[in-house]
């Protein structure tokens, strides 16, 4: 009777599975604080991909790797980059996932910031144009959907136009509108080494004791063109994920961040809880609060255990 009458249900397609594609190993590298995850090489992306559209997960994420930084972070919108070649490759040997990029520059920049830096200062207008080339690099090469997650003023104006204007009217934006400045991404940040060389980001990401503030940045980014909105962290910030919910009408999404995989690997491994069992029940609790997807570390071994 409990199956009949229960109201929050996770499904394989609510789930975006993050890849992490290097293009400095020949070998999967497992992300030593994220025990079960890997780096990818590029020839190896579509077997990684296989094998979750063989457990029946059709959607993903592509972080890269670069070999190669610098102050602009060139490597984000060269047609050559570590991403643009994963995704000509994806067109070509498993075509059928449904391919959301990151867009940010913080893994192609040598300091590591979202942004062009002068005098530690991290400059916002400067960078709309990177990030605009960046993502019409990704639309050339095929990816479905564009995800800026730089938290710069005015992003999704200047992707949706550069867009527009090259003849990718169809891709849609999925904006990371209210991304806070947390401490939740550190394992991240050692799996993408794009942790910064000096400051923070709390000059472009948002405080964590702001609610109204978010509603502010979704509400901005949704005028500037945005088709999906994302709260970031999930976890810790369910409440607002349910404000967004309540109060937009587009589809939300829910980043379950790097540090939240961490915590319940770790626990899992002192054999403290039931990881599995975790996961599920923190994914039906950021559905249960509104998240119509959700990007989590978990989607595999959820996969499995929902079958
Ligand atoms: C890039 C980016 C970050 C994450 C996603 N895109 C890191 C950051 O802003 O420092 C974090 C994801 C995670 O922790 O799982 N800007």
């Amino acid at each position: 009777m409990r199956e009949i009458v229960a109201e929050t249900e996770v499904r394989k397609k609510d789930l975006i599975v993050p890849i992490f594609i290097d293009e400095n190993i020949k070998k999967p590298a497992e992300i030593s604080s994220m025990p079960s995850y890997f780096r990818i090489p590029l020839n190896a992306v579509c077997d990684e991909i296989g094998s979750c559209l063989d457990l029946g997960l059709k959607s993903f994420i592509l972080f890269g790797i670069p070999s190669y930084k610098d102050e602009m972070g060139s490597s984000a919108y060269d047609r050559e980059g570590v991403i643009q070649r994963a995704l000509r490759q994806i067109r070509k040997e498993c075509d059928e996932a449904l391919i959301v990029t990151d867009v940010c520059l913080c893994e192609y920049t040598s300091h590591g910031h979202c942004g062009v830096v002068d005098g530690g200062e991290i400059l916002n207008d400067p960078t709309l144009r990177l990030i605009a080339e960046t993502a019409l690099s990704h639309a050339e090469a095929g990816a479905d959907i564009v995800a800026p997650s730089g938290m710069m003023d005015g992003m999704v104006k200047a992707i949706r136009e550069k867009l527009d204007s090259e003849g990718f009217e169809n891709v849609p934006i999925m904006s990371y509108s209210a991304k806070y400045a947390s401490n939740f991404y550190s394992p991240f940040r050692e799996a993408a080494d794009s942790g910064f060389t000096f400051g923070d980001r709390k000059g472009y990401q948002m405080d964590i004791r702001n609610g109204n503030e978010a509603l502010r940045e979704i509400e901005l980014d949704i005028r500037e063109g945005a088709d999906i909105v994302m709260v970031k962290p999930a976890l810790a910030y369910l409440d607002i994920i349910r404000m967004a919910k309540e109060r937009f009408n587009v589809p939300l999404a829910a980043y379950n961040v790097s540090g939240e995989y961490s915590m319940v690997k770790a626990a899992e491994k002192q054999g403290w809880l039931d990881g599995k069992v975790i996961a599920h029940e923190i994914l039906t609790s950021i559905k249960r609060a509104g998240a119509d997807l959700i990007i989590t570390y978990h989607a595999k071994e959820l996969a499995e255990m929902l079958d």
